[in-house]
């Protein structure tokens, strides 16, 4: 199916939906619809006062929407800042330069920024954000699916090391998030698909109604939803000290190890996560009572999106395996998966052997 390009102008004039989301000590809002870009200024202004601003913004996000934000926020003052695009962007050195450029214009403990982007930015922002004098508000104003159904929510922010991905980070909630659904129209066919791979994720694990909604799609009230819903797990568990936010880890374990294998940059993040849900679909059907039928219609959701469902050959599985062993989520033999025992529901176990998972990654 062709994703839902036309939509946007179609509600454009309409409202935004807007979410409010608690978080440990913080609470802000969500706004999701078309033509907002240009309303990031007026809520920011009833958030901040006598504020200064960077927008910062990837080679590829700064031209097309740059001039957009800043003139919606010039009573900030707002000085524009602009990373390489791309994973490699996530660095501890590119935190040091952009926290240099910021003290260099004078930002100050006083100011805030705002991540104008995908997920990269949002996590690099939000990470410079956390340890800036240490600690100021950032707003994530995302333009990719993914960013704006998963990755500006709920303050997870970071960068990657030699070592791995995401190892360097903070828990630092931004204090406002404007999803412009219009900014969709300019991502590549295949970056916007691999948003519904983390959508497929949030039906499974909650609410197995959003399948239909893919259906019949309402792009802001799809992305609505899954911000709900993933603001929702987060609200009970900001940290991950009770297994709660666990669950959005689904078909991350495989997915991950695979993301790894086949080279960052080969296969995109929701293309991996895509493998992973299939994967963590057949280890539920071992150990956790989930039907071959929901299997059946999660493989059907993915594919319907171009996502992949089986393994390209010149992954190989064993390299995955080793992937795997040497997460940090398997030490001490140790291993904690999350299953679904239905669509719209899912809990994390360690009843899930090692040999399970190989088994499912054999048949994937
Ligand atoms: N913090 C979290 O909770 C969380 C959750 C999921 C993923 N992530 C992180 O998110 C990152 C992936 O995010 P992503 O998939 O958005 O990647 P990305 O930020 O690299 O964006 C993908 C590409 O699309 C370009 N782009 C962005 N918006 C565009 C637009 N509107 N039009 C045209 N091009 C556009 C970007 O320049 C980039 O080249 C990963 O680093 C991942 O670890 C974080
Ligand atoms: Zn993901």
């Amino acid at each position: 199916m062709k994703p839902p390009r036309a939509l946007s102008s179609q509600v454009a004039t309409v409202e935004p939906r807007v979410i409010t989301i608690r978080a440990g000590n913080a609470t802000y809002e969500a706004h999701v619809g078309g033509g907002l870009l240009t309303r990031v200024g007026e809520y920011a202004a009833k958030i901040f006062h006598a504020r200064r601003c960077a927008i910062i913004s990837d080679q590829n996000v700064m031209p097309r929407f740059g001039p957009r934000v800043m003139l919606s926020l010039k009573e900030f003052a707002p000085t524009l800042i602009t990373v390489p695009a791309g994973e490699r962007s996530k660095s501890l050195e590119q935190i040091g330069r952009l926290c240099e450029k910021m003290e260099m214009v004078d930002l100050g403990s006083t100011s805030f920024i705002v991540a104008l982007g995908g997920g990269v930015v949002g996590d690099l922002v939000g990470f410079a954000a956390a340890i800036y004098h240490r600690g100021i508000p950032y707003i994530q104003v995302p333009t990719t699916l993914l960013a704006q159904v998963d990755s500006a929510i709920g303050g997870k922010t970071g960068v990657n090391t030699r070592d791995g991905k995401n190892l360097l980070g903070a828990i630092h909630q931004p204090a406002l998030v404007v999803a412009d659904i219009d900014t969709l129209q300019t991502l590549p066919e295949r970056e916007l698909n691999q948003g519904f791979a983390e959508i497929i994720k949030h039906a499974i694990i909650a609410d197995p109604s959003l399948f239909e909604s893919l259906s019949q799609p309402d792009l802001a009230a799809l992305i609505a939803r899954n911000i709900e819903i993933k603001a929702g797990i987060v609200a009970r568990d900001e940290r991950d000290a009770t297994g709660e936010r666990a669950i959005l880890n689904f078909g991350h374990t495989v997915g991950h190890a695979i993301e790894r294998v086949a080279g960052y940059g080969t296969l995109l993040h929701g293309e991996a996560i895509s493998l992973g849900i299939v994967a963590a679909c057949e280890v539920s059907i071992q150990r956790a009572g989930f039907s071959a039928e929901e299997r059946a219609t999660v493989v059907r959701f993915l594919e319907k999106f171009g996502l992949p469902t089986k393994l390209p050959p010149s992954v190989s599985r064993d390299a995955i395996l080793r992937a795997m062993y040497s997460d940090k989520k398997f030490e001490h033999g140790e291993v904690r998966f999350v299953v679904t025992p239905r669509l719209g529901s899912a809990y994390l176990t360690s009843d899930v052997t090692l040999e399970d998972i190989r088994r499912a990654i054999a048949n994937l």
